[in-house]
């Protein structure tokens, strides 16, 4: 198979085109990614040349989404922006890139004949203070980040039932590991506990997350890939649920850190508490999570100790503007060796202790 794997810079894509290439040793892939701040071609390095050919390009871009699919056999498309903190300052690039973005890719799969598997997420269905999300349940985004994600995933039903296209919708909770940008929950306080820099908790700490680790992630994708029914939705929950504040203490312990870094910050508007996913119809394919919060958590912290080459260049670069922007404070850029006490000094977003039931 010649398989399309467009955002295969970032986080998901890359890991998931290391496993492809791994797992599928006939196959090829092929990458289109605008190479946005969150990719990096450094994240395909050392996989096989001769089956894997990178494009620098747009999704939302027609010729660019009509040459990449051509003497293709599938798409997976995991471009969009994806952080909701951005979506909340800039919503604009989401439209763009997440809904139009997949319309247009879309147009092109289809009129290939090919198969377009959609990746997309849990926080389409939006808070689930109770209960558990399933693949019928309503689409209720909270962020213009999962607003947009539905946008998409409504094109893609539109698709396959309109036009008999073959697309369908993966939804993954929450993913962590290897290579996801600093901007996100786990890796920014594993690189903020190793440096000895403030770990930010927006409102309480008592929102709820469903970690899945990326490769089990990956995993599922494949499975969908090939055996998902046409115009399906496969929910792909994590095996722990468990609240922001528990994940930052286990990092904590894990890094030789105590408590006194935590520093709860204004909340995130529109935040939702909890995410909540079966995976029951997945379940029933054969995908079973295989790493658990405790391992993937450890593992995760091994690479980030292993790979300041990695994420140096990413802590020092845009995103220490952006954190500044957002955190009103700034990060050291020192690796593991520690941050000096003047940096732990709260800005203006921060405050210096939880208030009783406060959510923001
Ligand atoms: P990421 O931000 O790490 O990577 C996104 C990639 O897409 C980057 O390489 C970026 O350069 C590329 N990209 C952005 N806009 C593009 C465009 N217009 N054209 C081509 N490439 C473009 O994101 P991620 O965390 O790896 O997420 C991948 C996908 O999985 C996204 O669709 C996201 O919504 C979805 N998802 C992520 C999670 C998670 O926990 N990270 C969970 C569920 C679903
Ligand atoms: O649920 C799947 C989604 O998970 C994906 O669709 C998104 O692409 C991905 O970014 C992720 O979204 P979240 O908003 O859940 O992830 P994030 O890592 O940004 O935040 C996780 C939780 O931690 C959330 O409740 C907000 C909180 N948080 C986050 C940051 C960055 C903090 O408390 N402090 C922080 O500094």
């Amino acid at each position: 198979m010649r398989l399309l794997v467009t955002g295969g810079a970032g986080f998901i894509g890359s890991n998931y085109v290391r496993r492809r290439l791994a797992e599928h040793p006939g196959d090829s892939v092929r990458v289109l990614d605008k190479l946005t701040y969150a990719g990096r071609t450094e994240n395909l390095e050392g996989l096989p040349p001769d089956r894997l050919e990178f494009t620098q390009g747009d999704i939302a871009d027609r010729d660019a989404s009509r040459a990449a699919v051509s003497d293709c056999d599938a798409v997976v498309n995991f471009a969009a922006e994806s952080h909701v903190d951005r979506s909340i300052d800039s919503p604009g690039e989401f439209i763009t890139t997440d809904v139009f973005g997949t319309f247009v890719l879309l147009e092109a799969s289809r009129d290939a004949g090919i198969r377009h598997l959609q990746v997309s997420t849990d926080e389409v269905y939006g808070d689930f203070e109770q209960g558990t999300a399933t693949e019928t349940s309503p689409l209720e985004p909270s962020s213009p980040y999962s607003a947009s994600k539905a946008g998409g995933d409504l094109l893609v039903s539109a698709f396959a039932r309109t036009y008999g296209a073959d697309a369908l919708i993966i939804r993954a909770s929450n993913n962590y590991g290897p290579r996801q940008h600093p901007e996100k929950l786990i890796p920014l306080c594993v690189l903020n506990a190793l440096a000895g820099d403030p770990l930010p908790v927006y409102g309480d700490g008592m929102q709820v997350r469903n970690w899945l680790y990326v490769e089990d992630c990956c995993a599922a994708i494949d499975l969908v890939l090939e055996h998902g029914e046409p115009a399906s939705v496969y929910n792909v929950g994590g095996p722990d649920e468990l609240p922001n504040i528990e994940v930052v203490k286990r990092i904590l312990e894990l890094t030789g850190r105590d408590e006194s870094l935590i520093s709860y910050t204004r909340d995130r508007p529109g935040h939702d508490r909890r995410y909540s996913l079966s995976a029951a119809k997945l379940n029933e394919l054969g995908w079973r999570a295989e790493v658990d919060f405790a391992e993937g958590i450890e593992r995760t912290i091994a690479w980030y100790r292993e790979n300041e080459d990695w994420w140096g260049p990413i802590r020092s670069g845009e995103y220490a503007a952006y954190y500044e922007r957002h955190y009103g404070q700034s990060i050291s850029s020192a690796g593991s060796s520690g941050a000096s006490s003047d940096s732990r000094t709260s800005g203006p977003l921060t405050r210096p202790g939880p208030a009783a039931g406060d959510s923001g």
